[in-house]
């Protein structure tokens, strides 16, 4: 098959990258395309992009269908994800067959040796030489360059023979400029709803306020659990990340340590229950014996062990932040809260808890406290020791 490479940043996916794919496949050059994102950007390093399985996840939504797939292969490169090294392990046999194969291409096609192609802008030619290993990407694929009506497209001459054109619409936009302004006009419906549901490129930005070596962090962490928690979980305690670093700000409480523990809270939750339990034990003994406990205390070791986290504070916040605990710290209160009404929770009716988190903490976490609570009462199940304590302290 000739299959088209698509890799981009995808912060946000816009029309602009809908016309390029379609232009691709419309010019009858290509029989797919694979939209791979990038996770570590050569380019855009630091504090510019989200991480990646927020960006992954979207292009998912919106780019599948029968001839369009959404490649993870740059979560499985060490360090910047440069196009040489994504090309080098993508065309390998032994990943690219059972890849078709599981988007439904079948056997025999999949098996077939196919030709690859690097779909780009027209822009990126001029300085193409200056990529990493150009000779390398050049040996893997032939470019395919956009070119949009009305311009005109030079191949440099150290290029000749490596570039195919094809035409698209002519859509100007740029994920920069709509990052930069919050309108989400030329963003395309399923990543619109996307954006909404975790309430992603709010303004101002709540990681203005965070450091850029914890946002390095937060990225490295959020890239190691896309292997160990499924979708859901993971944009979930990457919400609670972003949430936490919000209400930190707000409350005067360090915004790097409950970034932190916010996005790695719930990270041991699809251990096997086994491991769960084994690691919790190592942490507090049998204080926490409940399945659904266990997670907590086994992901602060988890998260020190895998991701070097080794802050007392950021650790104890995500041990207690299911159950609360006496003396809780804003910080630990701060992880608590966020994780119940993260934006892409929808158990209950949240608002009035979400708008009470913004002004007041204390009164926040004793609204989540009561709810979870009458949950317990409802359900005939005991309240935990320490959740009781939590009730105490807020005065419940
Ligand atoms: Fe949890
Ligand atoms: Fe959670």
């Amino acid at each position: 098959m000739r299959i088209g490479l698509f890799g981009g940043s995808f912060d946000p996916v816009h029309k602009g990258h809908i016309s390029i794919v379609k232009g691709a496949l419309r010019s009858g050059l290509v029989d797919i395309v694979v939209v791979i994102p990038t996770v570590i950007n050569s380019f855009k390093q630091g504090k510019i992009l989200l991480p990646a399985p927020y960006r992954f996840y979207m292009a998912k939504d919106v780019f599948e269908s029968e001839k369009v797939f959404v490649s993870d292969i740059e979560y499985s490169i060490d360090g910047v994800s440069y196009t040489a090294k994504t090309l080098e392990l993508l065309t390998k046999r032994d990943h690219i067959v059972p890849f078709l194969e599981k988007k439904g291409v079948k056997s025999r096609k999949a098996k077939e040796e196919h030709s690859y192609f690097w779909i780009c802008g027209s822009d990126i030619l001029p300085s193409f030489m200056t990529w990493y290993k150009p000779d390398v990407i050049l040996s893997y694929v032939t470019l395919l360059a956009a070119r949009r009506p009305g311009t005109d497209l030079t191949v440099p001459a150290e290029l000749e023979g490596h570039v195919l054109t094809f035409d698209i619409d002519g859509i100007e936009v740029s994920s920069s400029d709509i990052r930069r302004r919050g309108d989400l006009t030329d963003v395309p419906g399923k990543a619109k709803e996307f954006i909404k549901l975790h309430n992603l490129y709010e303004l101002p930005n709540p990681l203005d306020k965070v450091s850029e070596e914890a946002y390095v962090k937060f990225c490295e962490c959020a890239n190691s659990m896309y292997f160990i928690l499924g979708r859901k979980r993971l944009l979930h305690t990457l919400n609670v990340g972003i949430l936490s670093a919000k209400l930190a700000a707000i409350f005067g409480v360090d915004t790097d340590k409950a970034l932190i523990a916010g996005a790695v809270h719930d990270c041991a939750k699809e251990l096997p229950i086994e491991v769960q339990r084994e690691l919790a034990y190592k942490v507090s003994g049998d204080v926490f014996s409940e399945e659904k406990l266990l997670h907590s205390p086994a992901g602060a070791y988890y998260a020190r062990e895998n991701f070097g986290i080794d802050d007392r504070e950021i650790l104890d916040a995500v041990t207690y932040h299911t159950t609360g605990k006496g003396d809780m710290s804003d910080l630990e209160k701060i992880v608590f809260l966020a994780d119940k009404i993260e934006p892409s929770r929808t158990y209950t009716d949240l608002t009035d808890i979400r708008a009470e988190a913004l002004k007041d903490l204390d009164k926040a976490a004793a609204m989540c406290v009561k709810a979870v609570k009458a949950k317990f009462e409802s359900k005939n199940m005991p309240i935990h020791p320490l959740t009781m304590a939590f009730m105490e302290q807020l005065g419940l």
